[in-house]
């Protein structure tokens, strides 16, 4: 499921935001695996679960917020940290808000908008200044997001049984991959995306298919992607399956307009990309506009999950570009070319950097569709192709990048550096990864000028931010 609600930190070292001891305090305070506790939650850890403290050892409660008293039960414990799980509210915060969405991937939906935007601005800062030792002055206020519900353009469901052993399509319970709560209507998507998943629930009960089984290896049905062109209303539906025989023209009837397609996989894993995925009915490209642009995304393509604030975002990487017109631009992690398309009338050339060859295809397609000629885009792993790109191209007078929540391994920022572009925008969804690329880029001689937090996911505590560093004083040569 895209909207994870909880961090599941692997290691032994206290995640992000704790501020525990490294030495985790006394042993005889760490509590056992299965016992239960009251405990007052007292802050909010990156990631989005309730930090505890029981005799000094860090507890992480996902699911509460600030000011609760819950009774928790130990679930994992490591040298200086646990995770626990609520039980039952003892006391709940003064500031909680009533749950508006009956279905897991909303764990913020408790605090009040304002209170999560706080938040999330703070995390900001507060990784900044302790995962990368540099000032939180550089952090602006946050961008709220234009809709609090309903914003997302692609969920991804699971399908499961119920109690009574009827088919069900939903997400999975937190930290559950075995049982499937079943969503009737989700407050992340449209009344057009919820309609499309009914619709194909009820052709599948109708039609006697079950969820595949991982432990016993039957039934056929995992996935179910709906994805959605917010300015265009164009919808795709993409049932994900083990490697079956299924009649689909029935339902590719019953979904009218909306494109449909079908992914036969065995992995054994809970993810919808990969397997074989044919075309059954429509386009295997969702048309989408953004911006000025007019764009087809790929099924196996990255796209931002909020449209009206990827503008927004994007908005924010144009602003801190500031360009003027004859510059050179490497957009690394360009996906489908969104960020470096619409930065290309006001550059000299750009060149992307995108793995996934759907991907590219799309930019370059989406190049032409814009009539931008000044774009190259190519399959390449950043981590291997940046010298050469350097060398084919020549220096970038901006380097943007947008990585995934991993964020730029130390090689990678090292070959950012020898680029020596006066600006990088960096495109983060991630500030605990953010802001230790941008101690290593400050290490080398820029500036953090500006990060500007984005709100893309209301309700959750995922942050998105961008950040301008900046190679000489402004004015300067
Ligand atoms: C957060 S997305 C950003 C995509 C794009 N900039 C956008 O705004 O839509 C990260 C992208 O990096 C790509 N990616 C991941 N690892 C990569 C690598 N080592 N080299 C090149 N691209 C990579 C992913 O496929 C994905 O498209």
């Amino acid at each position: 499921m895209p909207v994870s609600p909880a961090p599941r930190p692997e290691s032994d070292a206290p995640p992000p935001g704790t501020g525990s001891r490294p030495d985790g305090g006394p042993r005889s305070a760490r509590p056992a695996v299965g016992a239960e506790l009251e405990l007052s939650i007292d802050s909010l850890a990156h990631g989005g679960a309730g930090v505890a403290r029981h005799d000094g050892y860090v507890l992480f409660v996902p699911g509460a917020v600030p000011g609760d008293r819950v009774l928790a039960r130990v679930v994992k414990r490591k040298r200086s940290y646990a995770q626990a799980r609520v039980q039952r509210l003892l006391e709940p915060a003064a500031e909680r808000v009533p749950e508006q969405a009956h279905h897991p991937g909303v764990p913020w939906q408790v605090l009040p908008y304002e209170r999560q935007l706080a938040v999330k601005e703070d995390q900001v800062r507060d990784a900044l200044r302790r995962l990368g030792g540099l000032s939180g002055d550089a952090v602006e206020a946050i961008v709220p997001a234009r809709q609090q519900w309903r914003y997302r353009n692609k969920l991804e469901y699971s399908f499961g049984t119920d109690h009574t052993g009827r088919l069900v399509c939903g997400f999975h319970e937190p930290g559950r991959w075995d049982r499937v709560v079943a969503v009737d209507d989700c407050l992340l998507a449209s009344a057009a995306g919820n309609a499309a998943r009914e619709l194909v629930l009820g052709w599948a009960r109708e039609a006697g298919l079950t969820a595949h089984d991982r432990r016993t290896g039957e039934g056929i049905l995992r996935h179910l992607v709906v994805r959605e062109g917010r300015r265009t209303g164009a919808l795709q539906v993409r049932l994900v399956t083990t490697p079956a025989r299924l009649e689909l023209d029935e339902l590719a009837l019953a979904l009218g307009d909306a494109s449909l397609l079908w992914t036969r996989t065995e992995a054994r894993a809970e993810i919808t990309s990969g397997g074989a995925t044919e075309l059954i009915r429509g386009s295997a490209r969702l048309p989408e506009r953004l911006l000025e642009l007019e764009l087809g995304i790929s099924p196996e393509a990255f796209f931002q999950t909020n449209t009206e604030m990827a503008e927004t975002l994007y908005e924010t990487a144009r602003e801190f570009a500031a360009l003027e017109g004859w510059e050179r631009a490497f957009d690394l992690y360009c996906g489908i070319g969104t960020i470096g398309l619409s930065l290309a009338p006001r550059l000299g050339e750009l060149w992307g950097l995108e793995v996934v060859p759907d991907a590219v295809r799309d930019a370059q397609e989406n190049a032409e569709r814009n009539q931008i000629s000044n774009a190259r885009f190519e399959v390449a792993d950043v981590r291997l192709a940046l010298r050469e790109l350097t060398e084919q191209a020549g220096r970038p007078d901006l380097v943007v990048v947008d990585p995934p929540r991993a964020g730029l391994s130390a090689k990678v920022v090292r070959r950012i550096v020898e680029c020596a572009a006066r600006r990088i925008v960096y495109v983060s969804c991630n500030p605990t990864t953010l802001a230790p690329n941008a101690a290593q880029i400050v290490e080398a001689g820029w500036s953090l000028r500006r990060v500007r937090p984005v709100d893309m996911f209301p309700q959750t505590p995922h942050i998105e931010c961008v950040a301008l560093l900046e190679r000489w004083a402004a004015g300067g040569g």
